[in-house]
C-alpha cells in the first residue's frame, strides 16, 4: 500500500472530522410513524401525554409507547450504538401490566428485556448497531395481554458516525384504494337467501337491493300474515305456523327488473345469517343519544348501505343513568317504584326511537349487563332481568347485547363493585363455569318469553369457552375476544384467535370477533381508523369469512368512499351471509401467510389469502389439496368482483401478489 492511500484509510477509519461522532435522541426522530396498541406515540411524554414515569422516577426525554408497538427506524450502517432504558409507566398503577421490550437488528433478535411488571426499575440496555441497516424497537405483550400495557424507552439515543439524524418509516402502504366496482343502475336483490322468524312474532324484513330509484317492490307466495310495501320493500305482519316458505323476491326500475328467491323459515331458530348493521360504541362511546341514533338510522338509508343488507341499529352502552355522571342527563333514578329501568334524558323516548327505527325497516338493538353495573357506570339488570326483558319488548327491541362488567363482583358477593373492574372469578370450568353462565340463562330464557323475537348477543369476552354454551343460554352469538381498537396488534390477534371457536358457528350460532374498526371511529373521541388501507381490506375479508356478526363501528354521517367500498362489496358481503353458516378456518401457512378456507352453501370456496407479514408475498400457490380443491376452478377476485383465472389444480399455480399485512380475497368454483 502506498503511504498516501495508507494515510487516507487511516484518516477516514479515525473518524476524523468527516464523521465525527455525533448522539442522535431517540425522540428527535419522527415517532409518528411507529404502531402501537393504542393511543399516540408519546414524544418525551407517556402515551397517555403525560411525564414519563418508571418506578417513580421521571424522566425527561424518550419515547412513550403502548404495546404492541414496532418502530423501524434506517441506519444503513450509519449508528454504532443503541442505549436507553426501558420500564413501564407509572401512570397504569392499580392495573397489573406486563411488557417485554425487544430490540431487532436487521429482523435479528439484538436484545430483549424479559418480561417486565409495573414498578421494576427502569432497566438499562446498550447494543452496537455496526453494520446493521434497519433497526426496530418492539414492545411485546408480556403474556397477559395488551391491556394498560404503557411502556417507555426513556433517555434512548444512538450514537451515530457523524450524522444527525436518522429516518424513521413504516413499511405499510397508506394510500387508499378502491376495489369495488359501483353497483349497477339495474335492479339487484342482495338480501340474504334466508330469514328465521318465530311463529307469532312480529316480522320486519327490508328488501336490500342496489339500483336507480324509484323501485317497486313485489313478492310471489307471501306466507299469510304478511305484506309487503311495494314502495319501500319492507315486509311486515306475522306468520301463525311453523313452517318453512320459498318466496321469491322482486324489484323493478326503468332500467329493468330482478328476482332472488328467500326461504323464510318459522320456526325456533333466528338470525339464520350473521347480523349486520350498527352499533354506537365505536364512535361515539358514552356520547351517545336518541338524535345520534336517529340520524344513524338515516345515514344507513341515505348512503345505501341499507340496500346491501345492514340493518340494525345498535344502541350501545350509556342510554341509562350513570352511577357517577359528571355530566347532568347521566344523573337520575335509575328505576321506577316498579324495578323498571328508567332511560336517561339524552333518551326521552325509546318506543318512540325504536318505532322511528322500524319505520325505516331497520331493526333496534340495546345493550346492558348482568351485573348491577354496565362497563360504563350505568344500571345494569341485575336483579331486574325480568323487568328489564318486557321493558325490551315493550320498546321494540330487536336485538340485546348482553355484557359481562361488575358481574364478577355478584360471584364475589361483594356488595358493590368497580365498573372497571377485571372479573375476579377465573371462569373457566367446573363450577365456576356453571355460576358465569347462570346469569346469561337466566336473560336468554326470559327474551325467549317476550312476544317479539330479540337476537341475543353474549359480551363477556369469550370466557369459559362461551362458543360451547352459548346456545344453551339460547344465544344467537356471542364475543370471543376482549374489546377491538382500531390498530393493526388488535385486528391480527383477534384474527388469529378465531379458528377454535370456528366448529361451533352454525345458522343461528356466530362467534363474534367484535365490531367493525373502518371509518370515523374514536369512542367518543373521532378519528379516521388509524388501520392502513390494506390492514383494512384484511380486516373486512377476514370478518366476511369468519361469519361474523358485522356491526359497523363508525359514524355513519361521515363515510368516505374508501370506507363505502368496503362495507358494500355485495361478493365479500354474500360471502359472510352464506345460508350454509359455516365459519371459514386457516387450512395452510405458509410463513406469514395464512390461507382462509370457507364452504358455501352453492359448491363454491371463498378463501382469503391474508398476509400478516411485513413483506409482500409473491408466490406462484401450488399446494390446491391443503385447501381442499381439486380439478379445473375459476377463480373470482371477490373485492374486484370479476374472475381472474382458470385453473388445473393438478398442473397449474395461482399467481400471489399480496401487499404487506393485506389479503387477496377469492371464491373458488369448481368447473366440473
Ligand atoms: C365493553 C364491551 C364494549 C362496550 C363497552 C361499553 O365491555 O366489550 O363493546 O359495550 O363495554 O361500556
Amino acid at each position: 500500500m502506498s503511504r498516501f492511500k495508507f494515510f487516507v484509510l487511516s484518516f477516514l477509519s479515525a473518524g476524523c472530522c468527516l464523521n465525527a461522532q455525533s448522539t442522535v435522541w431517540l425522540d428527535q426522530l419522527d415517532l409518528s410513524v411507529a404502531t402501537q396498541g393504542n393511543g399516540k406515540p408519546g414524544v418525551n411524554t407517556s402515551v397517555d401525554g403525560k411525564p414519563l414515569m418508571v418506578a417513580g422516577e421521571v424522566f425527561k426525554r424518550g419515547f412513550g409507547t403502548h404495546a404492541e408497538s414496532s418502530l423501524l427506524i434506517k441506519l444503513n450502517g450509519k449508528a454504532t450504538k443503541f442505549s436507553a432504558l426501558v420500564g413501564l409507566d407509572d401512570e397504569m398503577k392499580g392495573h397489573d401490566p406486563a411488557v417485554e421490550f425487544e430490540i431487532y437488528g436487521d429482523n435479528k433478535k439484538l436484545w430483549s428485556s424479559g418480561v417486565m411488571h409495573l414498578g421494576d426499575k427502569a432497566k438499562p440496555v446498550s447494543v452496537s448497531l455496526k453494520g446493521i441497516k434497519q433497526l426496530e424497537l418492539v414492545v411485546a405483550d408480556g403474556g397477559n395481554g395488551p391491556y394498560y400495557d404503557h411502556a417507555d424507552w426513556v433517555n434512548a439515543r444512538f450514537e451515530t458516525a457523524g450524522v444527525s439524524t436518522l429516518e424513521t418509516f413504516n413499511p405499510i402502504a397508506s394510500e387508499p384504494y378502491i376495489l369495488t366496482p359501483k353497483p349497477a343502475a339495474t335492479p339487484k336483490i342482495n338480501s340474504a337467501t334466508v330469514y328465521g322468524v318465530r311463529p307469532g312474532s312480529p316480522f320486519l324484513f327490508r328488501i336490500a337491493a342496489t339500483g336507480d330509484r324509484p323501485m317497486t317492490f313485489a313478492a310471489k307466495n307471501l306466507p299469510e300474515g304478511l305484506k309487503i310495501d311495494p314502495q319501500t320493500g319492507i315486509i311486515t305482519g306475522k306468520i301463525a305456523q311453523k313452517e318453512t316458505y320459498e318466496v321469491e323476491l322482486m324489484a323493478k326500475n326503468a332500467k329493468g327488473s330482478a328476482s332472488k328467491k328467500l326461504k323464510i323459515e318459522s320456526a325456533d331458530r333466528i338470525a339464520l345469517t350473521p347480523t349486520m348493521g350498527w352499533n354506537s360504541w365505536n364512535c361515539f362511546g358514552h356520547e351517545v343519544s336518541a338524535d345520534k341514533v336517529k340520524r344513524a338510522a338515516d345515514a344507513l338509508v341515505k348512503s345505501g348501505l341499507v340496500n346491501h343488507g345492514w340493518n340494525y341499529i345498535n344502541i350501545d352502552d350509556s342510554w341509562q343513568y350513570n352511577r357517577n355522571g359528571k355530566d347532568p342527563s347521566f344523573n337520575g333514578q335509575f328505576r321506577d317504584k316498579d324495578g323498571y329501568i328508567l332511560t336517561n334524558s339524552k333518551f326521552p323516548d325509546m318506543k318512540n326511537l325504536g318505532d322511528y327505527i322500524h319505520g325505516n325497516g331497520l331493526k333496534m338493538g340495546i345493550y346492558s349487563s348482568p351485573g348491577p353495573w354496565t362497563c360504563g357506570g350505568c344500571a345494569g339488570s341485575y336483579g331486574y332481568e325480568k323487568q328489564d326483558a318486557e321493558s325490551y319488548a315493550q320498546w321494540g327491541v330487536d336485538y340485546l347485547k348482553y355484557d359481562w362488567c361488575s358481574y364478577g363482583g355478584v360471584i364475589d358477593g361483594l356488595p358493590d363493585h368497580d365498573p372497571n373492574k377485571v372479573p375476579s372469578l377465573a371462569f373457566n370450568g367446573g363450577s365456576d363455569l356453571d355460576k358465569g353462565v347462570k346469569p346469561f340463562k337466566l336473560m336468554g330464557n326470559l327474551l325467549r318469553q317476550q312476544p317479539r323475537d330479540i337476537v341475543y348477543n353474549l359480551c363477556q369476552y369469550g370466557m369459559g369457552d362461551v362458543w360451547k354454551w352459548g346456545d344453551e343460554a339460547d344465544a344467537q352469538s356471542w364475543r370471543t375476544t376482549n374489546d377491538i381498537t382500531d390498530t393493526w396488534a388488535s385486528v391480527k390477534n383477534i384474527a388469529l384467535a378465531q379458528d377454535k371457536a370456528a366448529p361451533y358457528a352454525k345458522p343461528g350460532n356466530w362467534n363474534d370477533p367484535d365490531m367493525l374498526v373502518v371509518g370515523v371511529v374514536g369512542w367518543g373521541n373521532p378519528h379516521q381508523s388509524k388501520l392502513k388501507p390494506d390492514e383494512q381490506y384484511l380486516h373486512i375479508s377476514l370478518w366476511s369469512i369468519f361469519s361474523a356478526p358485522l356491526l359497523i363501528g363508525c359514524d355513519l354521517e361521515k363515510m368516505d368512499d374508501f370506507t363505502l367500498n368496503l362495507l358494500t362489496n355485495d361478493e365479500v358481503i354474500a360471502v359472510n351471509q352464506d345460508a350454509l353458516g359455516k365459519q371459514g378456518v386457516c387450512l395452510n401457512t405458509l410463513g406469514e401467510l395464512k390461507i382462509y378456507v370457507k364452504d358455501l352453501e352453492d359448491g363454491g370456496k371463498a378463501m382469503a389469502f391474508a398476509n400478516f407479514g411485513r413483506e409482500k408475498v409473491k408466490l406462484a400457490y401450488k399446494d390446491f389439496k391443503k385447501l381442499g380443491i381439486s380439478g379445473n376452478q375459476t377463480v373470482r377476485d371477490l373485492w374486484r368482483q370479476k374472475d381472474i383465472a382458470k385453473i388445473n389444480t393438478g398442473m397449474g399455480s395461482l399467481a400471489l401478489d399480496i401487499p404487506a399485512h393485506g389479503v387477496a380475497y377469492y371464491k373458488f368454483i369448481s368447473n366440473q
